[in-house]
């Protein structure tokens, strides 16, 4: 998760909270907090109202910001007609007319709870498991080099079962790795070395295990930082320099020199850098064969222009290019596309974006993250399990088709 150490959380809730309102609110409790103190010191009635007066605008803010809404479900009678309703053609069927792949991630609990691993067969032909796969989940006991692999196999078992893809998801990454490696590295004497020998021995153990089996690796998760076009000072930024992204790419080239490799990121905060450092491991003949746009959606829509601009140069650039991580969370598209309808405002965004994705050559398919609103990571990801509903996907709660379902089949069923 984006949440999994404290100062991520922070940097993202900056991001969230965009300056303006992030900084109104600094000014407000450093005004009340001002205000207790002088009125305290002071024995001052008029400072006292003023941290009423800012208290109580702040907690009207906050409730603007984060009481829950609801919205009515025109959907669930607007579409009855539809042709995936009439004639059981899924999303997967007119993906597959394309040649591209139409993913969801989940995890066996979720589907097993409610019940959808047919449904998820009949939908999808490409299948990321959520955590699985990372580094800190393959260990026992968080012990670096031990790892257990049965929740894992189960993963390429269900994915093979219903003939999907499975994307491995994700060798390394500035946050799911063990937090042994921390104070190993902290120890070690020559902690690049280190570093080097631990992606190796993990990606070789890893990519080795399934060679043949995963055709397509996250190898490098991201690695760009959130706020500055910089690379992330991660674990293993700090241990290697930029160095750590291309070491890993060679690793799990050398682990199976047949699997896609793919860098798998936001686009952070400058395009031409990420654009660089995808240009330059290219021509420096780094085995890298892939870009994963994650494609979030958790504040305010991307622009659409500038993102397919972005995978264009990137596929321009000989990668294959995919959306690997889509959800758009409902209340973040509530001003977007003027619908009246909020559940129509986010179809339209899943299915512009993927209209114009659709142009690129070498676009090769759309994943998002989850499938049912049931089970979504923003619900337990404050601040936007405080901001329900937060609804991001293309299935409901009751696993009931969205617009954002329809408006994705039906650009997939254009000619
Ligand atoms: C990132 C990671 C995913 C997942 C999501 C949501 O995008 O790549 O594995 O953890 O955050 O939490």
């Amino acid at each position: 998760m984006i949440f999994d150490n404290f100062f991520g959380m922070v940097k993202l809730s900056i991001v969230v909270f965009t300056p303006i309102i992030f900084y109104s609110l600094m000014t407000f409790i450093a005004v009340i907090f001002g205000s207790i103190i002088f009125a305290i010191v002071k024995k001052s009635k008029k400072a006292l109202l003023l941290a009423l007066v800012a208290f109580l605008c702040i907690g009207g803010l906050a409730l603007i910001r984060f009481s829950p809404r609801t919205y009515e479900r025109a959907y669930l009678t607007d579409y009855t007609e539809h042709i995936s309703n009439n004639k059981a053609i899924t999303l997967r069927d007119v993906a597959e007319e394309r040649s591209i792949f139409i993913g969801c991630s989940d995890t066996l609990a979720n589907i097993d709870a409610q019940g959808y691993d047919e449904m998820i067969g009949t939908e999808f032909n490409s299948f990321t498991p959520e955590n699985a796969f990372k580094w800190s989940k393959l260990l026992v006991n968080g012990e670096l080099g031990n790892y257990d692999f049965t929740e894992a196999d189960k993963y390429l078992e269900f994915a093979k079962e219903h003939d999907m893809r499975l994307r491995g998801h994700a060798l390394v990454w500035g946050k799911g790795y063990p937090a042994e490696l921390q104070q190993m590295i902290a120890n070690a004497e020559n902690p690049e070395e280190f570093m080097k020998n631990a992606i190796d021995e993990h990606i070789s153990a890893v990519v080795g295990r399934y060679k043949g089996e995963i055709t397509v690796w996250d190898v490098v998760n991201e690695p760009m930082d959130l706020m500055e076009p910089a690379l992330e000072e991660n674990i293993f930024f700090n241990a290697m320099g930029e160095d750590y992204i291309k070491y890993a790419f060679y690793a799990a080239h050398r682990a199976d020199p047949d699997a896609k490799l793919v860098l798998n990121s936001y686009i952070g905060a400058d395009p031409d850098f990420l654009y660089n450092l995808l240009s330059d491991m290219i021509s420096e003949g780094v085995p890298i064969t892939g870009f994963g746009l994650q494609g979030h959606v958790m504040d305010k829509p991307g622009d659409i222009d500038k993102i397919v601009d972005f995978l264009q140069r990137v596929s321009d650039l000989g990668l294959d290019v995919e959306i690997t991580e889509m959800d758009v969370r409902l209340r973040a598209v509530e001003g977007f596309g003027g619908h009246h309808d909020i559940y129509e405002n986010q179809g339209n965004y899943y299915g512009l974006l993927l209209e114009r994705c659709l142009e690129i050559e070498n676009f090769t398919g759309i994943t998002t993250w989850g499938v049912s609103d049931r089970n979504t990571w923003y619900d337990s990801t404050p601040p936007y399990a405080w901001m329900q509903p937060t609804a991001p996907l293309l299935f409901d709660d009751e696993l009931e088709k969205k617009p954002a379902y329809y408006h994705i089949f039906d650009v997939l069923a254009e000619n």
